[in-house]
């Protein structure tokens, strides 16, 4: 093996030299606007690019005639940004990796990691006119885990585009996660089955789960406001309950990370503002089971096989993976901590305050 690479390496070389300039000419050649304007190259990608772009400095053009789908103003309006954040800028060798697939996979994609910092300037910018509950709420709020999902449905309520935690990767053009069917359709949010399950009968909670580490919303989205007036109301309650301010709250005082924050609560708000539009009960029995992705009301919603294939056995008749979760929750330590501190106490006597 060894021996073989020593050999070969020589060669490799020459390859990687000739390679580029190979291909550097013949692009040239055919087509120098290729390489000397990369805004070109939209054009022949979707069109859902030159509607959204917000500088306008893709100017629409009528498109080529290719087979591709063409979008218009009026439908599918699924916005050419990918998000992301983290603590600080100096991500891990896997997590460029990771995030860097979106724009591999959607070249004409723009993409921001928010850091702790930025996200912080973010939202107050955003929402200090607006909402100031919501900065006191996010600047007091002292657990990472509940900023970070909390940061995640604001940005997108913000300024629309698409969720990625920064260990998912994408697999599949983002414009086409939408059926043809749908896409002169609005569509508020795409959301995906983390947990398929069936209906438990009435008045039995929610089964299944939408996952929260992929979504996708458009700006001001219906659903997005109702998950975070539902976040928002959430942590007020639990601070309440245990008598402190935001700042005080821990996660001993918590049930569980997904149920106030994260994607059970995200799951139940949807369905709750679904049942708003709809003026009706929207629960499991809209979309337990489903085969391809099925629009409720203004969310389109993903089967298991789309965003969370390994958690749903790697179903084969649901259509094409369209990202893939590859865990690195840092918080689920530290969930895990805090659940079997909690746990300790409980079965200790009881002490006096
Ligand atoms: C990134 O930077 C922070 C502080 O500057 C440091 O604490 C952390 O260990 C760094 N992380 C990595 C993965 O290098
Ligand atoms: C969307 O297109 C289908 C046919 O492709 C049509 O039947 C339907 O009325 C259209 N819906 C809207 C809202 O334009
Ligand atoms: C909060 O305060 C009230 C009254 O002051 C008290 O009855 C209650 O037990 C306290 N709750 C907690 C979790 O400390
Ligand atoms: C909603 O549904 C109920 C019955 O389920 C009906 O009485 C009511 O008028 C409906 N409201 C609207 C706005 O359609």
């Amino acid at each position: 093996m060894r021996s073989n690479l020593k050999t070969v390496r020589p060669l490799g070389l020459a390859l990687a030299l000739i390679i580029p300039f190979a291909i550097f000419f013949y692009l040239y050649a055919e087509d120098p606007q290729t390489l000397l304007s990369p805004k070109t190259e939209l054009l022949h990608s979707e069109a859902i690019v030159i509607q959204t772009s917000p500088t306008g400095a893709v100017p629409p053009q009528p498109l080529p005639d290719n087979n591709k789908p063409l979008f218009t103003e009026e439908i599918y309006r699924v916005p050419d940004k990918v998000w992301h954040s983290a603590k600080f800028d100096n991500l891990t060798e896997n997590q460029r990796g990771w995030i860097g697939s979106w724009t591999k996979t959607n070249p004409y994609c723009r993409q921001e990691l928010l850091t702790d910092r930025s996200a912080q300037a973010f939202v107050r910018a955003y929402f200090h006119e607006t909402r100031p509950d919501i900065v006191e709420l996010y600047e007091a709020l002292p657990i990472a885990i509940l900023r970070a999902d909390l940061l995640r449905y604001l940005i997108v309520l913000a300024e629309g585009g698409v969720w990625g935690d920064l260990d998912v990767t994408c697999e599949k053009d983002v414009a086409e996660w939408v059926p043809p069917e749908y896409r002169n359709r609005t569509i508020d949010m795409i959301v995906g089955l983390e947990f398929d399950m069936p209906w438990r009968g009435p008045g039995k909670p929610i089964a299944s789960q939408f996952c929260n580490w992929v979504f996708v919303g458009r700006k001001s989205s219906r659903n997005l406001q109702v998950v975070v007036d539902a976040v928002v109301a959430k942590l007020k309650q639990i601070a309440h309950e245990n008598n402190v301010t935001i700042s005080g709250l821990t996660l001993e005082m918590l049930s569980d990370v997904v149920d106030v924050t994260g994607p059970k609560m995200m799951t139940i708000a949807i369905l709750d503002s679904l049942g708003q539009l709809l003026n009706r009960t929207v629960d499991d029995r809209d979309f337990a089971g489903i085969k391809q992705p099925k629009l409720v009301g203004d969310v389109l919603i993903m089967p298991g096989n789309s965003f969370a294939a390994n958690q749903n056995n790697h179903p084969t008749d649901q259509g094409d993976i369209l990202v893939n979760h590859h865990y690195e929750g840092s918080w689920k330590k530290e969930d895990a901590e805090a659940k079997e501190r909690k746990k300790q106490k409980q079965h200790a006597a009881p002490t006096p305050k």
